[in-house]
């Protein structure tokens, strides 16, 4: 489109006396296909010529009525609007082309120059299991790092582990009364969180247990030995636990700067906010007021000294800010915490940090699991491992179904199960409470990522049956593209840069999700009308050439949404 946009530009530019980016920047896409590719509003001429714009449209369209465009076959006047439409043949094969040279980087561009975009996402609680609430979490912010880094810009995945908090005090406490190292060996996440859950049971019996843990994580915060190795026992058995979990979604992250990592930031942090001025003391509690701003006051440190996690996030904010100097910062967490940034971003504004403005909150619903089985062990927590393994198991079963004779089943049954869950979760936007439902997430027709993976292994058979002397480019084939299956999927491959920057910009994947729905459709249409392996030897190059441009558009927006392509399934 950027090409028919310059070519508009000049054509127009001598005839409405502006510039060609003028021109450029007024051009919008009609409400209706069909009323073409690109609109010109006459709006703006009607007082310079004095006429009204309906009129303008008409003798702009008589004036340029003689003229040749390589991109633009027809201008037609509708109301106040030039209409133009682009020529097909030239069309296509400018699109298949770029798709065909750029290849793997097709949608990807330089726009984020480098800049460094810290993402913190995932985030789990140690010593509790990695439940579904961070399942959203985990593949919206993965996502949105793939995104970033497909614009050029340097993402940085910081996993903001929950492994500091009065939470430890009670672990230890928990553990030291009622502790079994062997079963904390063999199931150490499970074990310690039935070890949290018998806590908070027996506490209301035994209220003492409650100062003993103050006490407990007093010691910890002061760096008493016992308390240190514990803690340390704790985490690292959890982390190893969640690694797994994330090896298998392949998920690295550049940081596992968990609240912990700021505690020795936090004296700084209350000394800023006391120098700045903004911060009350009373017997020791440091509170911050924000109800001028609307908002509900902050406490940065309780009355015994303990700091928040809204202190070590307010030092989490400056460190990133000081180690990245970030393009944009994004924290990618449930909807439910948007009052703790709002009052986060508030304070840092108030602290006069111009920065404050780049720090973004992606929040998202809630996830739903349609299925009584998943929510009884451990509670009502459901486990992100059980989910992902039985979404794999159920893939396998289909994939045996309809192709026994598959030769990596395994390979296939990860990616369509993975991928399942993933889309799952993507193809709704984000802020919405979603229901996962099993049957929906993994059915080959219907708006899964099994579908789009279909159609990606289904070119790839087409492809391999072609045979390697299609392998290459050829100008004049690609330029026979005419039929309106054809243009409409070409029109719809040449969005793929447009919608990866619609999602970053927006912080929605969900933008790309829904569109390589799109293309697996009109692909498919395309495909039931239109033959390609059978056609005449010319067209016939000219659809192998536009199904392998689909298949590359499919596995670089499935790879952005870190979903795997199988060339066979
Ligand atoms: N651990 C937190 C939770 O599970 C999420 C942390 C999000 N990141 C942040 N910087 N606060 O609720």
């Amino acid at each position: 489109m950027q090409k028919l946009k310059e070519e508009i530009g000049r054509l127009l530019a001598p005839r409405v006396s502006l510039e060609p980016a003028e021109v450029i920047s007024l051009l919008e896409v009609p409400p209706e296909p069909s009323y073409g590719d690109l609109a010109f509003p006459c709006f703006a001429l009607a007082k310079t010529r004095k006429k009204p714009p309906p009129l303008i449209a008409r003798e702009l369209s008589e004036e340029i009525s003689g003229e040749n465009g390589l991109f633009w076959g027809q201008a037609v006047p509708r109301g106040p609007y030039l209409n133009f439409f682009v020529a097909p043949a030239a069309y296509g094969r400018e699109v298949l082309q770029e798709i065909w040279n750029r290849a793997e980087q097709y949608g990807h561009s330089e726009v984020g120059r480098g800049g460094n975009v810290p993402i913190d996402y995932s985030s789990p609680n140690i010593a509790k299991p990695f439940g579904v609430g961070h399942i959203r979490s985990t593949v919206i912010g993965h996502s949105l790092y793939l995104i970033h880094q497909a614009l050029g810009y340097n993402s940085i995945g910081i996993n903001h582990l929950g492994d500091w908090g009065t939470q430890f005090g009670k672990l230890i406490v928990a553990f030291k009364h009622w502790g079994d190292e062997r079963e904390l060996k063999n199931d150490p996440v499970n074990y310690l969180y039935k070890l949290y859950v018998q806590f908070h049971k027996q506490v209301e019996e035994e209220p003492a247990l409650d100062d003993e843990a103050r006490s407990w994580f007093w010691k910890l915060e002061n760096g008493d030995e016992e308390a240190v190795d514990y803690w340390n026992r704790f985490r690292q058995l959890s982390l190893d636990n969640y690694e797994l979990v994330y090896e298998q979604l392949g998920i690295e992250f550049e940081h596992y700067h968990g609240e912990s990592h700021y505690n020795q930031m936090l004296d700084r942090v209350i000394d800023i906010v006391k120098e700045r001025g903004i911060a009350s003391e009373s017997e020791g509690a440091l509170m911050i007021d924000l109800e001028p701003h609307g908002l509900p006051s902050v406490m940065l440190r309780k009355k015994d000294g303990a700091t928040l996690y809204i202190t070590r996030d307010l030092a989490a904010a400056i460190y990133r800010y000081e180690t990245f100097n970030f393009a944009r910062s994004l924290y990618v967490v449930g909807a439910e915490q948007t009052l703790h940034f709002q009052q986060l971003f508030k304070v840092l504004e108030l602290l006069g940090f111009e920065w404050a403005s780049r720090c973004v909150h992606v929040p998202f619903g809630l996830i739903r699991f349609k299925d009584g089985k998943m929510s009884t062990r451990a509670g009502k927590i459901i486990l992100l491992e059980e989910v992902l393994n039985r979404s794999i198991e159920m893939a396998r079963q289909i994939i045996e179904e309809k192709n026994p004779d598959l030769p990596d089943k395994e390979g296939a049954a990860k990616a369509v199960g993975l991928g399942a869950v993933r889309f799952g979760d993507l193809n709704n936007d984000r802020v919405k409470n979603i229901e996962f439902d099993w049957e929906k997430a993994l059915d080959f027709s219907g708006e899964t990522a099994a579908y789009i993976q279909y159609a990606h292994a289904r070119i790839c058979s087409i492809l391999r049956k072609a045979g390697a002397e299609y392998k290459t480019w050829d100008d004049s084939s690609a330029s026979l593209l005419d039929r309106e299956e054809e243009i409409s999927l070409v029109k719809t491959l040449a969005l793929l840069p447009d919608k990866i920057f619609a999602s970053a910009e927006s912080y929605r994947p969900s933008i790309l999700a829904r569109y390589l729905i799109d293309v697996a459709r009109d692909f498919n249409r395309f495909y039931h009308n239109c033959p390609v392996l059978n056609s005449e030897e010319e067209l016939k190059h000219g659809r192998l050439l536009l199904i392998s441009a689909t298949r590359q558009v499919i596995a670089n927006g499935l790879a952005l949404l870190g979903i795997e392509a199988p060339e066979e399934m």
